[in-house]
């Protein structure tokens, strides 16, 4: 996707979709937190979620969604442990013990799209393990800073990028943040590295889902089988967290954002 493109600026009505659909997600993807233990499997996990979904009278923005060129995503949850970055397909493993998980879930209301992610520690897990989750957290947060009028789309990722290599970690190049709202994907781009000052002027209106991916060690991908399930080269751990941030007038808004979640 080119910085070209044009940017949406949602209406107040789209924002209040989004804003909905983002407090599911939210409330949803706090439930499952808390359901990450040792012995369950990741298909559950999408179980329990696809049922809050029906229950909830919203819709999947993930299950279906056809990327051109590829299988079709078969499930309403991404699941990825340890070395998985992102997209990984619920199926029969069973979380372990000092496992960390990856949930990253979406949903839309009203056909407006919200989309966020968190990584857990399953039970006890080692303090440099801690400090990757930790580490990616607060760089979606330093990245969220960014989010203001007047600053640069590229000022985000350079915040993110510097967070995380500041803790000797890597940025993952090859997947990145992106516009949400009619669609779970549309403009712009946004990496999660690079220099600042780049690209379009951030507005208020405008809705991104911004969304590290952190490596443990280099920051090289690997495409399983699957299509889907993106690992790390090297097979070093990797954590992810992504909300979906409406830029106002003054300080951003994290749509996803459910105390205690992420
Ligand atoms: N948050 C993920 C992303 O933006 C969700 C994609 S899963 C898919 O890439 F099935 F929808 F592709
Ligand atoms: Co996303």
């Amino acid at each position: 996707m080119a910085y070209g493109e044009r940017i949406p600026i949602k209406t107040r009505r789209e924002i209040e979709l989004m804003r909905e659909a983002c407090r599911h997600v939210g409330e949803i993807l706090l439930e499952l937190r808390e359901l990450a233990a040792p012995g369950i499997t990741t298909r559950e996990l999408d179980e329990y979620a696809e049922k809050a979904i029906s229950q909830r009278g919203v819709v999947s923005s993930f299950k279906d969604y056809d990327p051109h060129g590829l299988p079709k995503y078969p499930a309403v949850l991404c699941v990825s442990v340890n070395d998985e970055i992102v997209h990984g397909i619920p199926g029969p493993r069973e979380l372990e013990e000092g496992d960390i998980v990856g949930l990253d879930f979406g949903v839309s209301v009203g056909g407006f799209h919200g989309d966020s992610a968190v990584t857990v520690p399953v039970g006890e897990v080692d303090p440099e393990t801690q400090k990757l989750i930790d580490v990616t957290r607060d760089a979606l947060l330093c990245g969220i800073e960014q989010m203001v009028p007047g600053h640069r789309l590229s000022d985000i990722g350079h915040a993110i990028q510097n967070r995380v290599e500041s803790e000797g970690f890597s940025v993952v190049r090859v997947f990145a943040g992106h516009g949400v709202g009619e669609k779970l994907h549309e403009p712009p781009w946004i990496p999660n590295y690079g220099p600042a000052g780049r690209g379009p002027r951030l507005m208020p209106g405008m809705v991104f889902a911004i969304e590290p991916m952190v490596d443990m060690g280099r920051p090289d991908v690997r495409m399983l089988d699957d299509e889907w399930t993106a690992v790390t080269a090297d097979g070093s751990l990797s954590a992810h967290f992504e909300h979906t941030i409406l830029i106002t007038e003054d300080e951003p808004e994290a749509l996803t954002w459910i105390d205690g979640s992420h």
